[in-house]
């Protein structure tokens, strides 16, 4: 077998035996594999464990964010601005770009790396229709001002929890307090379907819409009442196309692995969530900083923000270590500094200090059931000696 470079990867084999028997035997006594009955249930199931209304299984994380902003364009109209976070994943930017509205990025916090109760509240105008909120890293970045705020603007409130499988604010789950939600089912992720990705909802209207984006717009994926709506007497009602949709779908196949990987979920939160607290009570305060809110969390990675001129001892450290590393954390850093955005109109309200600072002096480590106490408190050591 081919000897992994690292000792200490951003991930483990979160596949297990048992997942692959249980794919092998579904492909061996099943016929259909397309989008069907077993993504119904891994639907239903997602929705009853995050506590929601509605779920649409799509191909990926990043599927999810691409219907979401479609779906503010049927409900808002063409153009206008979406505040957005620099810290997260460049389709939480793309999304905003390929459906044509322009991103407007604003600060995020240190202490959840998430955009904050002002910063939004600053950049809101008459042109603003939405509002993209990361979960970064698993902190929680969501509270009653930041709904409250949305609410009384009319502005559809987005989370994103690609990060954040399971990460809670007051009793209920990331996910569920907003418009519409995404989730990543990517190997790497709390839990994985290899690919894969959830779009989530209390709201029927939203729901209707991302099950005809999933599926090229076709009305038949809607309620008859939706499929009433949209009927012509010159269109056949089988190839109705209400909305400019996609092909997003998932296979059967994702949805099984999805159904098997669910049980272990909550473990998988249990654990990394004691992985980052072993991480920040080790490191030392003064090179680093600890001061993460982890209340509600549910840690996808282990962040390293430093204090000082350090990155290169830092990176020598790991690579001497042989532990995979990833510079700027989530997303690679600050979104705003990437090359995608340089043909594209883009908004700054106030400045991106923090995100910078993250960009400049942030990176995470990989964080995952496998990893042992002493596995961290002794990297913590070693890099509490830089
Ligand atoms: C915050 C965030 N959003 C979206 C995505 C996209 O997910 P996917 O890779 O499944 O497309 C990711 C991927 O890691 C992510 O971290």
């Amino acid at each position: 077998m081919a000897q992994n470079k690292f000792n200490w990867q951003l991930i483990n084999d979160n596949i297990t035996l048992e997942d692959k028997k249980v794919l092998s035997d579904f492909i061996l006594n099943s016929n259909r594999f397309t989008n069907g009955p077993k993504v119904k249930e891994f639907e239903e199931a997602w929705s009853k464990w995050l506590g929601v209304k509605y779920s649409v299984m799509v191909g990926s994380g990043a599927s999810s964010n691409y219907i979401t902003t479609s779906i503010v364009r049927e409900l808002k109209g063409q153009k206008g601005e979406i505040i957005v976070p620099p810290i997260g994943w460049v389709s939480d930017i793309s999304s905003v770009i390929n459906t044509g509205f322009t991103p407007v990025f604003v600060d995020v916090d240190l202490e959840t790396m998430a955009i904050s109760y002002e910063n939004i509240k600053n950049a809101i105008n008459d042109n603003t229709k939405a509002i993209v909120l990361v979960h970064a890293l698993g902190f929680n970045g969501i509270n009653d001002k930041i709904i409250k705020l949305a609410k009384e603007h009319n502005l559809l409130l987005i989370e994103d929890c690609c990060e954040a499988h399971g990460a809670v604010y007051k009793d209920n789950k990331v996910g569920s307090l907003s418009d519409m939600s995404c989730f990543s089912f990517y190997f790497g992720h709390h839990m994985t379907t290899i690919e894969g990705g959830m779009l989530c909802t209390n709201n029927k209207e939203i729901y209707e819409l991302a099950r005809m984006f999933r599926s090229h717009g076709m009305t038949r994926e809607a309620s008859e009442q939706t499929q009433n709506k949209y009927s012509r007497p010159d269109v056949n009602p089988l190839f109705t196309f209400a909305v400019p949709g996609y092909n997003m779908r998932s296979s059967e196949i994702n949805a099984v692995l999805g159904l098997t990987q669910l049980p272990r979920l909550d473990y998988a939160i249990k654990k990394r969530k004691e992985n980052l607290k072993i991480w920040l009570e080790n490191l030392n305060p003064s090179i680093y900083f600890t001061d993460f809110d982890c209340s509600g969390n549910s840690s996808f990675a282990l962040p390293l923000i430093w204090k000082g001129d350090i990155k290169d001892k830092i990176c020598k450290i790991l690579e001497d270590e042989k532990v995979e590393y990833r510079l700027g954390t989530a997303g690679g850093g600050n979104q705003a500094r990437q090359p995608y955005l340089e043909n594209y109109e883009f908004k700054t309200v106030g400045n991106l200090n923090t995100s910078n600072l993250i960009h400049d002096y942030g990176l995470y480590i990989g964080n995952h059931t496998e990893l042992t106490n002493i596995q961290i408190t002794n990297l913590c050591k070693k890099l509490n000696e830089v």
